[in-house]
């Protein structure tokens, strides 16, 4: 790295993983801010940082010249009005996923990305997955063959959190959880098979009680090419947190579990017909926050003037994608998303 990087971050709940990325990449620390001053002390004690260094307003931060990019990671709800003002402000941004919530609000984000000259990121850590990586580069390579079938969930139990306080920004009407938690698994689908043109989706509301929307959605989409897939997401499932993702080739097929250590490759015999019994086991990190891996793209986006993998259009896409999810499951009708931004 040939210019010392300077960084901010706001909101240090998943946040703090994204300052310890920063950190360990060689980043400078200059601001780091909470509405929470216990929460933001704590930080400030375990990377001995100084007082001056710490706020419980991001407008306080805004001002800072010093400052070349910061890092969003407040409640979902915030990343419009937060991620809008810092790229007004002359700084990059790199913005938690979901982009946004609302179509409203994630089109606000991608015009003040557009009209800057920074870089806009929004934080899909799934590409930065070990396995989910090699799982695409099998598929592009032509190891399973030609893909017509892809699937993959976001099962993940809010219930102990969501009971830990009195009112949780995750019981918002508005952040259903196909868009804030679900939008891993589609923008992880939309990266391997391309932006699906048609979903249906069903929803069951049984598991939390305290979400005004459906816990569990399951969804089917058509991708380009010919492709079919199908999209699990429930925030209230029984279960280990797991975003078990499936690949289906006409030459193999790719099983990617995020609970166990390894991926499977199953492909076809030497005969050219059968599937060999037995997959081959890939030992492969099934990391699913790499958040050094990620900040570093930031980071050599910004540095080398390279571009960013998610900019602001492609967390739209994502959200699109997920709204249009929630709109079929509502009205009982097939969506067509829309890409225009
Ligand atoms: N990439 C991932 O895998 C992943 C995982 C978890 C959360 N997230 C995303 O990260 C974001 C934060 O989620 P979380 O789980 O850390 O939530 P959290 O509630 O644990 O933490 C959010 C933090 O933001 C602070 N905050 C609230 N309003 C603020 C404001 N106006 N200014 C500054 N700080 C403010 C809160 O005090 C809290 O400390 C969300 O967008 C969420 O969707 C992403």
């Amino acid at each position: 790295m040939n210019k010392k990087l300077t960084v901010g971050v706001v909101g240090l709940g998943f946040g703090g993983n994204h300052l310890q990325a920063a950190i360990d990449f060689g980043a400078e620390i200059a601001a780091i801010c909470d509405v929470n001053p216990e929460r933001l002390n704590a930080y400030r004690e375990k990377h001995n940082l100084p007082e001056s260094a710490c706020f419980t307003d991001y407008r306080d931060v805004l001002a800072l010249d010093s400052i070349d990019a910061v890092i969003i990671a407040t409640p979902d709800q915030l990343h419009r009005e937060i991620a809008v003002a810092f790229l007004e402000a002359g700084k990059h941004v790199m913005c938690e996923k979901p982009l946004a919530l609302t179509r409203e609000d994630m089109r606000a984000i991608v015009a003040a990305a557009k009209a800057s000259d920074k870089k806009f990121m929004v934080g899909q850590i799934c590409r930065f997955t070990p396995a989910f990586i090699k799982a695409k580069e099998l598929v592009e390579a032509g190891t399973i063959g030609e893909l017509y079938y892809v699937e993959s969930e976001y099962a993940h139990d809010y219930e102990k959190m969501l009971r830990s306080v009195a009112k949780h920004w995750r019981t918002d009407p508005l952040r259903h959880g196909v868009v804030g938690g679900g939008c891993h698994a589609v923008d992880l689908l939309r990266w391997i098979a391309g932006d699906p043109t048609e979903v249906t989706a069903y929803g069951v509301h049984k598991l939390l009680p305290m979400v005004p929307y459906d816990d569990t959605t399951i969804s089917i989409l058509k991708f380009p090419n010919g492709v079919i897939g199908k999209i699990f997401v429930s925030t209230g499932c029984k279960r280990n947190y797991t975003m078990r993702t499936l690949l289906y080739g006409t030459k193999g097929t790719i099983i990617c579990d995020n609970t166990s250590d390894h991926m499977q490759l199953f492909t076809i015999g030497e005969n050219g017909m059968s599937v060999n019994e037995q997959p081959e086991i890939i030992p492969i990190n099934v990391n699913n926050h790499n958040a050094l891996q990620e900040f570093r793209v930031f980071a050599d986006a910004i540095l080398n003037d390279t571009p960013v993998p998610t900019d602001a259009i492609e967390g739209a896409k994502s959200v699109e994608v997920c709204l249009s999810i929630v709109q079929s499951a509502e009205t009982d009708q097939k969506v067509f998303p829309n890409y225009q931004f």
